[in-house]
């Protein structure tokens, strides 16, 4: 997926964070192979603990839908409902799929779900009303099963990567001033940007599964560059709409960033879910087979 495949942002919150959707679901597909096959595990084998499970409701399900795919095939005959606050998203059935379901306020009446499952997406929400909601539709006997982005994970890293090539398109776009002749000093710090993307573009060349990333870097500095030697520096729609995309997803991926669980961060995620109503708080690290750290893997019981 590259800039050109996503369609504009628009609107804030809840629909900037549609457009990137697409990005989000790509994410998942395509740079994290080894992790889906651990989070495909990590879900078997939590399901198979569970006896008598007559409705599971998936949280933040995107396109993946894995936690929902998994417990169609563990409870058949089971109530299965994937949600997410995007719409647009489409299941077979068994799976009925919920749209504009924000995880901070659902719809669904009180204990509705024996279990509440969510990969990589409860921690978008404000964490002490994602509780409260996942207490209150949940059945008294149920659980919650979620798999959370650790600091130290490999999505992480990718989201650390992508914040790189992000801000170097950040600082072009602060350097560009718009239907603008530019100023001697936006030509100084435009130079920089472009030396700046050079630079990070020696990091990726030739790394498998970063081609998305070097293309970024490639358009950024083309942007720059064009700039530098034109002499009316007029962006062309697709060069604003790749800039102004680079800010959105900016913001973006530092809070996904700032999502992450550290070790200190889940001893107040325990608090927080003690005070929601759940006493038990188990939690454990999920690796892949080739020993990356995916996540946490965390259960949460009355
Ligand atoms: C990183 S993606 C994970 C998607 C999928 N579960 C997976 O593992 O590939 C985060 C998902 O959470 C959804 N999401 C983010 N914040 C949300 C919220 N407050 N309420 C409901 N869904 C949300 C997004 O639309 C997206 O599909």
């Amino acid at each position: 997926v590259t800039h050109r495949d996503i369609p504009p942002p628009q609107g804030r919150g809840a629909d900037r964070s549609g457009a990137w959707g697409r990005v989000w679901d790509a994410a998942f597909e395509s740079v994290r192979g080894p992790a889906r096959e651990a989070c495909i595990q990590w879900w078997r084998g939590r399901f198979a603990e569970r006896e008598g499970v007559e409705a599971v409701l998936e949280l933040g399900a995107g396109a993946a839908a894995l936690a929902s795919r998994m417990a169609a095939a563990a409870f058949p005959g089971a109530r299965i409902v994937a949600s997410d606050f995007r719409g647009g998203l489409s299941f077979e059935p068994p799976i009925e799929f919920v749209a504009d379901a924000r995880i901070e306020a659902l719809g669904f009446p009180d204990a509705s779900f024996d279990l509440i499952a969510s990969q990589f997406a409860f921690e978008y929400a404000p964490r002490e009303l994602a509780l409260s909601e996942a207490a209150r539709v949940l059945r008294p006997s149920g659980q919650v099963l979620l798999i959370m982005h650790a600091e130290d994970s490999h999505y992480a890293g990718y989201l650390g990567e992508r914040i790189a090539v992000l801000t170097a398109g950040e600082k072009i776009a602060d350097a560009i001033p718009r239907g603008r002749a530019l100023h001697d000093l936006h030509r100084i710090s435009l130079k920089r940007a472009v030396a700046g993307a050079a630079q990070l573009r020696e990091r990726y060349v030739g790394k498998p599964g970063w081609e998305n990333v070097l293309q970024d870097i490639d358009s950024l500095r083309a942007i720059g560059e064009r700039v530098l030697t034109t002499r009316s520096p007029a962006l062309s729609e697709e060069e604003a709409f790749l800039l102004q995309n680079c800010r959105d997803a900016l913001i973006l991926a530092r809070d996904q960033q700032a999502a992450s669980l550290s070790e200190q961060g889940l001893a107040a995620f325990a608090a927080q879910g003690r005070a929601a109503g759940f006493l038990t708080v188990a939690h454990e690290r999920i690796l892949s087979a080739d020993r990356r750290v995916v996540g946490w893997g965390l259960r949460l019981s009355r």
